[in-house]
């Protein structure tokens, strides 16, 4: 049975690290469990600037980003010149894209036993010695007030249809797919095997470049995780030798 990457599911697999530099005073750093921009925001800008450094990626023009999330990867590529979409199936992602992410954190804080409007005191982001002063909450919000500017392309891949709504999301020819921590969000080979497929299909021609973005040793024993190199054997074993495995310490083989 396919995951389905809901709140729940979400809730459970991420928390944002709310305050780097901690709260004077206490050991406890408000953290929120849950997937949000501010807990992604540096680990993506980190990930995306070894990809660009890699020889073909920076000369893609059109990149769609399998299991993109809310598509805060992608918006990295934009800001970088690269037209980029993020196609993603999560119900939770796709209910809430057009909301703001503030009364999830201050859900998520109180329920961590933290009063939102009451903090301890922080830690400034820019400077560990000083005390912050201003809201906690005009760091951890964006400042556009939404959760994402992109619009996630709410598509599976099956079939032809769902493939050119892919394609025709993007401005350009799309000549790069992108699986970002997709693959190993399955629980079986089979289904990442059919996600794998359905990238080669929806690849236009065989110069486009298909990357798979993968982490190891998540530990979720409901996940399909794998090595590096047991996923370079399962691609090459069902035939996508020219696909690439990607870590995000910009390894790729
Ligand atoms: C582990 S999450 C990663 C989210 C985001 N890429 C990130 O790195 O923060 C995996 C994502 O893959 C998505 N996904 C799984 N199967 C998919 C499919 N067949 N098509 C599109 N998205 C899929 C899930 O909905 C989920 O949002």
């Amino acid at each position: 049975m396919v995951l389905v990457w809901d709140k729940t599911l979400f809730d459970e697999m991420y928390s944002a690290v709310l305050w780097t530099h901690g709260v004077r005073g206490s050991p406890k750093v408000p953290s929120a469990a849950g997937y949000y921009w501010i807990g992604k925001k540096a680990s993506a800008e980190r990930q995306i600037a070894v990809m660009l450094a890699k020889p073909g990626f920076a000369s893609l023009s059109d990149i769609a980003i399998i299991g993109g999330g809310y598509g805060w990867t992608a918006e990295i590529l934009i800001a970088a010149g690269i037209n980029a979409i993020s196609v993603d199936t999560s119900p939770h992602i796709l209910a809430t894209q057009a909301t703001s992410e503030e009364t999830e954190i201050r859900d998520a804080l109180t329920a961590r036993g933290f009063d939102p409007d009451n903090l301890p005191t922080l830690m400034d982001p820019d400077d560990p010695n000083a005390v912050f002063t201003g809201d906690p909450f005009s760091i951890w919000l964006r400042t556009d007030g939404k959760r994402t500017s992109i619009a996630v392309v709410g598509e599976d891949m099956a079939n032809n249809g769902s493939r050119n709504k892919v394609k025709q999301a993007l401005p350009g020819n799309l000549d790069g797919i992108l699986t970002e921590y997709a693959l190993d969000s399955m629980e079986t080979d089979a289904e990442s095997l059919e996600l794998i497929e359905r990238c080669e299909q929806l690849r236009p021609n065989p110069a486009a470049q298909v990357v798979h973005l993968i982490s190891e040793g998540v530990g979720d024993l409901r996940l399909n995780t794998k090595t590096q190199a047991e996923w370079r054997t399962l691609l090459d074993d069902n035939g996508f030798n020219d696909h690439f495995v990607a870590k995000s310490n910009g390894v790729w083989i």
